[in-house]
């Protein structure tokens, strides 16, 4: 059956339907032979021979897993300093995988993982439309108006960030710890609200996307999930 090149390549895990896009404008994919640049095209998985940037396609099996990122690992597939990466705890597993949004190499928490791209662009869609909760260990006094100001949105790069929701929140002698909801993921977020507040982050763990939480799995570990799981990425929390 002929498809929308683009929603069969993201079907195929190879990225999201925009990188896609992106891959064809560029002229990095063939069908049948023939490069095709044109989005509007169409093709049969079945049926016709698809080559990205030389290999080919085929339409597996989508996978969706969750995995306890420990400290220390990056979420790239390949690291030029050589660090670990999230991929070196997926083995066997970690083919054609990629990762739903990331989390810097010194966070851990729950990360997500699919071949899925229509799944994947879903889930990272980046404003607003599923919450992420974090637990922020941070160092210093967080003022009253330091966690209305969390709460109504920091200024990042010219724009506010979205209305955060503070969760639950206790004090240290020196700092202390929170869980707090966002509901987008620019670059280093979390950590530059807080330091935005005067409370450099210490520790960041993501404990749920959406509904879905870590639950009890192990930092290292991962487990796959089920279509129900995968269903409460997208409740919204009351
Ligand atoms: N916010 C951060 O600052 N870092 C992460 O890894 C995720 C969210």
């Amino acid at each position: 059956m002929k498809q929308r090149l683009q929603k069969i390549l993201a079907g195929a895990g190879v990225g999201s339907r925009r990188a896609c896009e992106q891959l064809i404008r560029e002229g990095r994919v063939r069908v049948n032979g023939i490069t095709v640049t044109k989005l509007g095209s169409g093709a049969d998985p079945a049926a016709d021979t698809i080559i990205v940037d030389g290999e080919r396609i085929t339409t597996e099996k989508k996978i969706y897993l969750m995995l306890h990122k420990p400290p220390g690992y990056v979420c790239s597939r390949s690291d030029e300093s050589d660090r670990p990466t999230v991929y070196d705890l997926l083995m066997p597993v970690s083919q054609r995988l990629f990762t739903i949004g990331r989390l810097d190499r010194d966070a851990e928490g729950l990360i997500l993982l699919t071949n899925d791209g229509d799944f994947a662009l879903r889930a990272a869609h980046p404003r607003g439309k599923v919450g992420k909760i974090y637990q922020v260990y941070f160092k210093g006094q967080l003022s009253s108006q330091g966690r209305k100001g969390l709460e109504r949105g920091i200024v990042l790069d010219g724009k506010r960030t979205l209305p955060a929701k503070i969760l639950s929140a206790k004090r240290f002698r020196d700092g202390g710890v929170m869980a707090i909801e966002i509901r987008e993921g620019k670059k280093r977020q979390v950590k530059r609200m807080f330091l935005a507040v005067g409370c450099p982050v210490q520790r960041l763990r993501r404990v749920a996307i959406g509904n879905l939480t870590l639950g009890d799995l192990r930092p290292g570990k991962y487990r796959f999930l089920a279509q129900w799981e995968l269903d409460k990425i997208f409740t919204q929390r009351p």
